[in-house]
């Protein structure tokens, strides 16, 4: 019966061959449409894969403040508990610090909205070091905000301080407050 075997294999390849040919246009000698096919398979998997990966190694966080805050020593890190983005899981929201994994030019900002006739002194930090300071003046509706590009290396934290020492001061949460931060460039 192998001359059977000869003839359904021969209809499978033609069958092969035609359900990918309406989209291939394989020349003789080059690639044939099952080669292609393969290449086009291999190249989507490969692209999904690249996607994953950026994702892992771009990081990008936006986080809100979800309660109200009051801070009352100048150490206190203001935790933006309502994480929106959080790819690469760089922000911790149990801590409110951002981690670089790896190094690079980041860009962040930060949205404080003061208490009602309270001000608020904050600073962007940077490992131990203030980087930016910000201020949201007491009255009513008053709020600040603060954008800075920051050259970070590997295991560098980011997070949002009070800097006001001996004052207690309070910040509005219910999403009005908010912490962000992404990779833009190595
Ligand atoms: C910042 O802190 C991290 C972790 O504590 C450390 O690995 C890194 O070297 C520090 N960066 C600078 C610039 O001091």
């Amino acid at each position: 019966m192998a001359w059977l075997r000869f003839i359904c294999v021969w209809f499978g390849l033609i069958g092969v061959s035609l359900g990918v040919g309406a989209s291939c246009n394989a020349k003789r000698g080059e690639t044939t449409c099952v080669t292609e096919d393969l290449l086009e398979m291999l190249i989507r998997i490969n692209s999904r894969r690249g996607r994953d990966w950026d994702k892992q190694m771009k990081p990008a966080f936006f986080a809100s403040l979800k309660g109200s805050v009051a801070l009352s020593n100048s150490n206190k890190v203001l935790i933006f508990e309502g994480v929106k983005v959080n790819r690469g899981g760089g922000y911790d929201p149990s801590t409110g610090i951002f981690t670089a994994k790896r190094d690079g030019l980041y860009h962040f900002s930060c949205l404080i909205y003061g208490d009602n006739g309270k001000d608020v002194g904050y600073q962007l930090t940077k490992n131990e070091s203030s980087y930016a300071t910000g201020y949201s003046n007491k009255g009513p509706s008053e709020a600040s905000t603060l954008s800075a590009l920051m050259e970070l290396k590997k295991g560098d934290r980011v997070y949002i301080k009070h800097r006001h020492s001996g004052q207690t001061e309070a910040v509005i949460g219910s999403d009005h407050s908010s912490f962000a931060g992404y990779f833009l460039q190595d």
